[in-house]
C-alpha cells in the first residue's frame, strides 16, 4: 500500500442523509487537517448528502447504476481524483471483491455498533432486543467480508432504560461524527 505523504485526497462514498459527510467535512476545514474531502459519490440521486458536498464545491457525482457499472465509474472517478484513502459513510451497498483489489488503496467504513457485535444492519433494535448494557459505534478497515476489517477506532456508551431503537440511534450517532474524522486522523498520521 502506497505511504500517504502532502495533502492526502479522501472520497466518500454515501447513499442518503449524509450526516458524517457533513461532519467529516466541517471537521477538516475547521481543523486543517492533513485529508481532505475532494469527491463524493452516491449511488442515489436524490441522497441528502450530495447538497453538503455542493454547498462547499466538492466534486459530487450521483451513479444510480446496477452494481457492476456503479463500481467501474467509481473506480474511474477515484483514479481521475487520486483519491488516496475511500471512506464509507452510511454507503448501503457491499463493494465487490473487485472493486476492493482494484481500488488497492484504504477503505474505511463507519458502522453504529461495537463491532465485532452486531454486524449488518437493524444495530439498535438487536441490541436492545438482546438486553445489552452498551453500544456505540466503530470505524474499521473494509475488506471482502461484511464488517469484518481490523478496527481503528471504537466508542461505547451505555444503554438507558428509557431508550428505544431512534433515541440510541440518536445518541450513537453523536459518537459517529466524533470518531469518524479521529479515525482519519490515525491513519492519515504516518
Ligand atoms: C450511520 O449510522 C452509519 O453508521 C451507517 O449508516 C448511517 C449513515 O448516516 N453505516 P449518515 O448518512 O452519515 O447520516
Amino acid at each position: 500500500m502506497e505511504k500517504l505523504t502532502g495533502t492526502i485526497n479522501v472520497g466518500v462514498l454515501i447513499s442518503g442523509r449524509g450526516s458524517n459527510l457533513k461532519e467529516l467535512i466541517k471537521y477538516s476545514i475547521k481543523n486543517k487537517t492533513n485529508w481532505k474531502i475532494k469527491l463524493v459519490i452516491s449511488n442515489k440521486k436524490k441522497a441528502k448528502g450530495l447538497r453538503f458536498a455542493k454547498k462547499n464545491k466538492i466534486a459530487n457525482f450521483a451513479i444510480e447504476k446496477k452494481k457492476e457499472i456503479f463500481e467501474k465509474n467509481a473506480l474511474n472517478l477515484l483514479s481521475k481524483n487520486n483519491i488516496n484513502i475511500l471512506c464509507l459513510a452510511g454507503f448501503l451497498r457491499i463493494l465487490s471483491k473487485n472493486f476492493i483489489n482494484k481500488f488497492n488503496k484504504k477503505i474505511i467504513n463507519i458502522h453504529p455498533s461495537l463491532l465485532p457485535k452486531y454486524k449488518g444492519l437493524n444495530t439498535h433494535k438487536r441490541v436492545l432486543e438482546a438486553g445489552e448494557k452498551y453500544t456505540g459505534s466503530t470505524v474499521h478497515f473494509v475488506n471482502a467480508k461484511l464488517d469484518s476489517g481490523k478496527k481503528i477506532i471504537q466508542k461505547r456508551i451505555k444503554i438507558l432504560k428509557r431508550d428505544t431503537p431512534t433515541s440510541l440511534s440518536k445518541r450513537v450517532l453523536k459518537i459517529e461524527h466524533d470518531i469518524f474524522p479521529k479515525a482519519l486522523n490515525i491513519i492519515c498520521k504516518n
